[in-house]
């Protein structure tokens, strides 16, 4: 272990006394020598000591494959492997049978969900699927080819000129054909959260399945599925401060044990053996069964050790914390003539995200100039294409998103960086 790794290891956590965004930033290399302005955590967090530690302490000293050798070190990465699941239904209140991951992230989870509902239940020709026009590309496409599969159609709920589902609307869209509902819990544009207890009510009537795009709220805010009533749940690991490389698809218990996998492999089975001249696969318990394949082992340890850091925070301080900052940016922001804000106006409505445009000029050679200030911010169609086009802004806007290692010292660089750049 290098000098600055072990120097840090000690600082995993932060003081559960309060919250000190000065302190936490000690905990991220990339920050440490206070240069950077990262304002793009709702792409990719960094990535505190801690996680990093844990992730080269056990590639040196346990790892190997899991399931499957019964050596000492097979059996120890096992074990972690097994911790990861059971420290992330943990946090999320639920059981680690319902928590299966999956490969990249939550775009894969989302695929795995729409497999697993094409394989499993009943979508009747001529049926619907209701999406909002704010989603990401990710929990759009897969329900389009569920749609094109099952001879189903899509049903948009659209959205206001701030980019904003009709949610007061939405028991228009919903009605006996709904099959499935895909709802993105925090929208990665506007960083407005669903009303999704008024959904699941509505949907719940109808025997709608409804699946969460969770990779913007599980981050941010406290998240408790024992009280959601929803069927699938997909989020990243490399949004909440851990390794690239996995997502997590959270499943009903409703449904969980009635569901074959859409993918099978090694890990998933108890047994494949001939029975009458075919061979028959007798599926292991969830969530191994939806575990194809070696799994993201090294992924998940770090996961782990990535939830520990943030339970030791607190999701609420979390939460309160980017509330705190959203504040500051909005008032920064809206003195400024050019610029418009997409979203609501009300910074409590922005759950860490807040994206803008400024007039007569191009978010993208905007994203340029800060970039060259070291001010890391978003600019496009943040693969949230359709929410451009609902709002007639095909070229996008600039988003700044916020995590705990931001402090107001940058919305203060920010702010200094457009005066630079002369944006009233
Ligand atoms: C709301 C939302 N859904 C899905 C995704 C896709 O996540 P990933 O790239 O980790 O698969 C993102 C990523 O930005 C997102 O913001």
């Amino acid at each position: 272990m290098n000098d600055t790794l072990l120097k840090h290891t000690s600082l995993s956590g932060v003081s559960i006394m309060g919250f000190d965004c000065k302190r936490i930033r000690k905990d991220f290399p990339e920050l440490s020598n206070g240069e950077l302005v990262y304002l793009d955590s709702a792409a990719s967090s960094l990535k505190p000591f801690s996680v990093i530690n844990a992730v080269k302490s056990f590639m040196e000293s346990s790892y190997s494959n899991v399931h499957r050798g019964v050596y000492e070190v097979a059996l120890k990465a096992t074990m972690l492997y097994e911790e990861a699941h059971e420290k992330v239904a943990e946090f999320l209140k639920t059981s680690s049978k319902q928590v299966v991951f999956t490969p990249q992230g939550t775009t894969t989870a989302l695929h795995r969900a729409a497999l697993l509902i094409y394989q499993n239940i009943d979508i009747p020709q001529g049926s619907t699927i209701l999406v909002t026009g704010d989603s990401h590309n990710s929990n759009l496409l897969p329900w389009i080819r569920l749609a094109q599969w099952t001879k189903s159609k899509i049903r948009i709920l659209p959205l206001k000129q701030n980019g904003i589902p009709y949610w007061e609307r939405i028991n228009e869209y919903i009605d006996e054909t709904t099959r499935i509902i895909a709802v993105t819990h925090i929208s990665n544009v506007t960083g407005y959260k669903a009303p999704l207890e008024e959904i699941v009510e509505n949907a719940r009537k109808h025997g709608s399945i409804i699946v969460l795009d969770a990779a913007q709220s599980i981050p941010h805010i406290p998240v408790d599925l024992s009280k959601l009533d929803v069927d699938f749940v997909a989020f990243s690991s490399h949004k909440m401060l851990g390794p690239t490389g996995l997502g997590v698809l959270w499943i009903n218990n409703r449904l969980i044990d009635k569901l074959e996998p859409a993918l099978g492999g090694g890990g998933t089975v108890k047994d494949v053996k001939p029975v009458n001249n075919e061979i028959k696969p007798y599926w292991d318990e969830p969530p191994y069964k939806f575990e194809p394949g070696t799994p993201p082992i090294i992924e998940a340890v770090g996961l782990k050790t990535a939830i520990e850091y943030l339970e030791d925070i607190g999701m609420e301080k979390v939460a309160k914390h980017e509330e705190k900052l959203v504040k500051e940016a909005m008032e920064a922001l809206s003195r400024r003539k050019r610029v418009e804000i997409i979203g609501s106006n009300d910074p409590r409505e922005h759950r860490g995200i807040i994206t803008f445009t400024i007039k007569n000029t191009d978010p993208d050679a905007i994203g340029l100039k800060l970039g060259s200030m070291n001010i890391a911010v978003r600019t496009g169609t943040h693969c949230a294409n359709t929410l451009y086009h609902y709002i007639k802004k095909p070229r996008g806007g600039i988003r700044i998103s916020f995590y705990i290692y931001n402090c107001i010292e940058d919305i203060e660089k920010l702010d200094k960086a457009l005066n630079k750049l002369e944006i009233q």
